[in-house]
């Protein structure tokens, strides 16, 4: 048993922030389940959004990501979150990241800002296209400098524990409390019981639930399979973002080449060499990703081709390889020299938009649990997030958080004993086959029926998939001993599902969800959101959750 006053599940850089943000006379376990830099943040390429220039605003910021939301972001969320930009960046430089800067005409040096889809400003603050590696490195490096932190990877969250489920509520209290998590540390192969005062969920997203993803493999969803066993309501989860420009390569692993690309001057060609992007939106290769990646998805699937192509040659070698070092490096490595010629793309997913609903400080529907970064909705990302509002979002809401869980008498557990994780009726797996088959099968049914384009059929066809295999997954779960893949396979399995539901729920087509037998927005949902209730099990399409 391991006690701490607070635990947070996630090293990205929502979970390290908040570790940094405690009060220093906390005990707090931060725990992650492979390496603690494994998880997105140490991926992300563009940069954060920020206002930064005197030409620029918070109100224009706001609107900005308010049209990239397509009506159903949540106004006091979006303010929350951008009128702290500054303020982030200036605590990320305190830590001592290295941002971009370029000298301006007086001689002084200002942050480099690129741009992005949606942006109509330059308003991205980057460390070239490294941007996250240079944030999680100085999270790390800060966080192990703090003694009242303790650092726990190959540690994997398998379920949290809350006085209704797991003590059936002994305790004299009728609300639900979390009071920590089972958690399997993968070194040893040993379930620990981690007990804690406050539990923060900062797991990341579930973009691995598809075939072809940009993200790490640790995105499994786990944060929001595990807040909703717990009974925590989720949100707009038919929400899934896919990035335009992957590297479409026929070996290597998906490889995401950065919005910034576009933002300065990279155009998206089709296989014969025309532009294509102004055919669909005004802005062209700049319009919010939803946009583009439809467009992409359109053409490739109208000309029957396999790709289009990315060309930022006509820029010289040198503005290349300053402004994307590591871009370039990667595209040569696999045969595409970036300065010569275009470079073949496909969209991948992304980012998962919805997830735990949460207010403004990150509280969710379980006292003493709280949640914050990609795996949360806080209204902020609306139907479809715009670029380089994550990082923020992971920053701003980890400061907020911290400020109510700092402002909180850190009170004693209830008394009641945890039971420890029973495995008595467990036995090793006999056919681990059936874990790597159905990994294989629900990302490729998520990725051909809950894709970019979306029909009631498809819908339909993937739930009785999903179904089938949860059923199976449950009952491989209660019988053998659990491992990394399994967990992560049950919380995949149960997050496609409130995928599925969530979009068979909206009867419209809306920013990321697009379904060819309700192709318009209807003007009677804007200002809705879709909430799963794991207490009803019903998915409502509501008027939006106010989280302020
Ligand atoms: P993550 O950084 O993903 O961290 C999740 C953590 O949770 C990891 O430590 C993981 O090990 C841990 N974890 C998960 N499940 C468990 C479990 N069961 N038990 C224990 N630990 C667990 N956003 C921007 O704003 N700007 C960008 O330029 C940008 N570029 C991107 C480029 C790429 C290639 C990708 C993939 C994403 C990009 N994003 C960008 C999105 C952004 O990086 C993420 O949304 C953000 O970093 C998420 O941070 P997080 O702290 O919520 O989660
Ligand atoms: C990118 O660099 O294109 C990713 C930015 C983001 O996802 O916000």
């Amino acid at each position: 048993m391991h006690n701490f006053d607070i635990l947070i599940i996630g090293s990205g850089a929502a979970g390290l922030s908040l570790a940094l943000r405690l009060q220093s006379d906390y005990r707090i376990a931060v725990i992650s389940k492979g390496p603690l830099d494994e998880g997105s943040t140490a991926w992300a390429q563009g940069g954060i959004s920020a206002v930064m220039d005197d030409e620029d605003s918070i109100e224009q910021h706001k609107a900005d990501t308010m049209d990239a939301g397509a009506g159903l972001c949540d106004e006091a969320a979006v303010l929350h979150t951008v009128s702290h930009g500054k303020e982030m960046i200036t605590w990320l430089q305190e830590l001592g990241v290295e941002f971009t800067y370029e000298t301006g005409l007086n001689g002084k040096k200002y942050l480099h800002l690129t741009r992005e889809g949606g942006h109509t400003h330059r308003r991205v603050v980057h460390s070239a296209d490294a941007t996250g590696w240079a944030i999680e490195n100085a999270l790390i490096k800060n966080t192990l400098e703090k003694d009242n932190i303790e650092l726990f990877d190959h540690h994997i969250a398998i379920d949290l524990i809350t006085t209704h489920k797991q003590l059936q509520n002994k305790v004299k209290n009728e609300t639900n409390q979390c009071v920590g998590a089972y958690v399997l540390d993968t070194i040893d192969n040993r379930v620990k019981t981690f007990k804690a005062k406050h539990v923060v969920l900062a797991t990341g997203g579930a973009s691995k639930v598809y075939l072809y993803t940009s993200n790490p493999d640790s995105a499994s969803g786990d944060g929001i399979a595990m807040a909703w066993r717990a009974g925590c309501r989720v949100a707009n989860m038919e929400f899934m973002q896919f990035h335009p420009t992957c590297l479409y390569h026929p070996t290597a692993k998906s490889y995401l080449i950065t919005e910034a690309v576009r933002g300065e001057g990279g155009k998206l060609l089709l296989p014969n060499g025309t532009e294509f992007a102004h055919e669909f939106d005004p802005r062209g290769v700049l319009a919010p990703r939803d946009i583009v990646a439809r467009a992409i998805d359109y053409k490739m699937k109208q000309m029957g081709v396999d790709c289009v192509y990315l060309d930022i040659s006509h820029k010289p070698k040198k503005f290349i390889q300053d402004h994307f070092p590591n871009v370039y490096a990667r595209c040569l490595k696999l045969g595409y020299d970036m300065s010569k010629e275009p470079v073949p793309v496909v969209p991948a997913a992304h980012y998962t938009c919805g997830g735990v609903m949460t207010d403004l400080k990150g509280q969710t529907d379980v006292d003493n649990l709280y949640a914050i970064g990609e795996t949360t909705h806080t209204g902020l990302h609306g139907a479809n997030r715009m670029a380089s509002n994550s990082l923020l979002e992971c920053l701003v809401f980890a400061s907020s958080t911290s400020e109510l869980i700092n402002s909180k008498i850190i009170k004693d557990i209830p008394t009641v004993e945890i039971p420890p994780w029973d495995e008595s009726r467990v036995t090793e797996p006999d056919e681990e086959i059936v874990v790597a088959h159905n990994w294989d099968e629900l990302r490729r049914f998520m990725w051909d029926y809950v894709g970019i384009v979306r029909t009631n059929k498809r819908l339909q066809r993937a739930k009785n998939r999903a179904d089938l295999l949860s059923s199976e997954i449950d009952e491989y779960y209660s019988n053998f001993r659990v491992s990394s893949d399994l967990i992560e396979l049950r919380n995949l399995t149960l997050v496609a599902d409130l995928i599925i539901r969530s979009a068979l729920s909206r009867k419209e087509s809306r920013g990321l969800h697009y379904t060819l037998d309700y192709p318009e927005s209807d003007p009677e949902l804007e200002d809705t959101d879709t909430i799963l209730d794991p207490k009803t099990e019903i998915s409502n399409v509501k008027p939006i959750y106010a989280t302020s």
